[in-house]
């Protein structure tokens, strides 16, 4: 006899026996540590770039209600303000995650009728908040110009271009300055999801457009405030009028309870903090783990704190963060459908935490992986 949720056993299986089971391990971040039960491992896998996020805050309040309702504790308006700053935008909208500001702003601006060009390896949020939209979606091939070029050439009634600026699984920038030359000949609105640059590249902190001289060709900024920042949230930063609109008519902006003002607290008090000392040491970390792993034989295509190291096989890689972690290195294996089958790797992500000891201990957990498992 079949029972109704035999269903949910099957789906369970399949993904098992193709070495894509995922289980959550309870565990707690300990300053450049993470720590399992008993065990205690270097933290290659925070987002918390610049381990702002290590501090602890008080007053925690909550309001549990609509930014449109009551929940608009004056906090929002001070930090929005200084998020447009950052962005050198007009405005600037807090949204309670990076996830959601994308879903809460694409759809918005793109319609029936309009065409969207997407990078292939844009982050889900992007994904989902394109699907949501009515718009005609035109995947490119991963920071192909030419691919743009081609593609834009489509008939339709207002055109886009979605990229993230440092890309989430691969490490490597977005060409941003090319990307950009092929908006403003199209007339097309530029939206860059710089969650990982936002507060870690560029001077100040300011983001990827920034270092590539053309944060004034953004037309959208989507960013979250929990990663570089150390902080949680997500937000937009556009022109008042993009905002203005994103207030009447974002569904996942207006029906949902806002962040609690102890977050947006929080992410003032980072925003404040003195964050350039750190944004160096990340660089240098950067740096010294990005040459250590060439000069042990890795090769890799990243540019930035997302180191990726692709083995290809779900259950090599698997095996291989299995080693990592007895060794006492947290560097998590990424797979499908974070990233294509066949492409499995793991995602070491670098944090100003991590001192010179750190690394070099990794680095020969990782030489000593890398011949166990012959990928050297
Ligand atoms: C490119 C990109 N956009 C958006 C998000 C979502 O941000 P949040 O974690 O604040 O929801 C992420 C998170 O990993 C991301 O990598």
């Amino acid at each position: 006899m079949k029972h109704k949720l035999d269903f949910v056993t099957e789906t369970l299986e399949k993904i098992k026996t193709r070495n894509l089971y995922r289980k959550l391990q309870d565990n707690r971040v300990q300053g450049p540590y993470i720590l399992f039960k008993k065990k205690k491992l270097i933290n290659l896998c925070s987002n918390d770039y610049l381990g702002l996020g290590n501090s602890k805050i008080s007053n925690m309040q909550l309001q549990s209600s609509s930014r449109l309702v009551a929940g608009n504790d004056f906090s929002f308006s001070i930090l929005e303000k200084k998020l447009a700053r950052h962005k050198s935008q007009e405005s600037a909208l807090i949204f309670p995650t990076g996830y959601m500001a994308n879903l809460g702003s694409i759809p918005v601006l793109a319609r029936k009728d309009d065409l969207i060009l997407s990078d292939e390896l844009n982050h889900a949020s992007i994904i989902e908040a394109c699907r949501l939209s009515d718009a005609k979606i035109s995947v490119y091939k991963h920071n192909d110009n030419e691919d743009i070029r081609k593609k834009i050439r489509q008939k339709a009634n207002r055109k886009f271009i979605i990229t993230e600026g440092i890309f989430s699984m691969n490490g490597d920038f977005a060409d941003l300055k090319k990307i950009s030359e092929v908006a403003e000949k199209n007339d097309a609105l530029l939206v860059l999801d710089d969650a990982h640059g936002d507060f870690v590249a560029g001077r100040d902190g300011k983001g990827s457009a920034e270092k590539f001289g053309v944060a004034k060709k953004i037309d959208v900024y989507v960013s979250s405030l929990s990663k570089g920042l150390g902080a949680f949230g997500g937000y937009i930063a556009s022109r008042d009028k993009i905002i203005d609109l994103t207030v009447n008519a974002s569904r996942p902006f207006i029906y949902t309870s806002a962040l609690p003002s102890f977050i947006v607290d929080l992410a003032l008090k980072r925003f404040s903090s003195k964050r350039e000392k750190r944004r160096k040491k990340l660089w240098n970390n950067v740096k010294m783990i990005q040459n250590g792993l060439e000069s042990i034989g890795y090769t890799f295509n990243s540019s930035s704190q997302i180191i990726p190291i692709i083995i290809g096989s779900e259950k090599k890689t698997m095996e291989f963060g299995k080693y990592l972690f007895d060794e006492g290195v947290f560097a998590q294996p990424i797979r499908y459908p974070t990233v294509a089958l066949g492409s499995a790797r793991i995602r070491l992500s670098v944090t100003a935490l991590l001192t010179r000891e750190h690394i070099e201990r990794s680095l020969d957990i990782f030489e000593s992986a890398g011949k166990k498992f012959r990928i050297l």
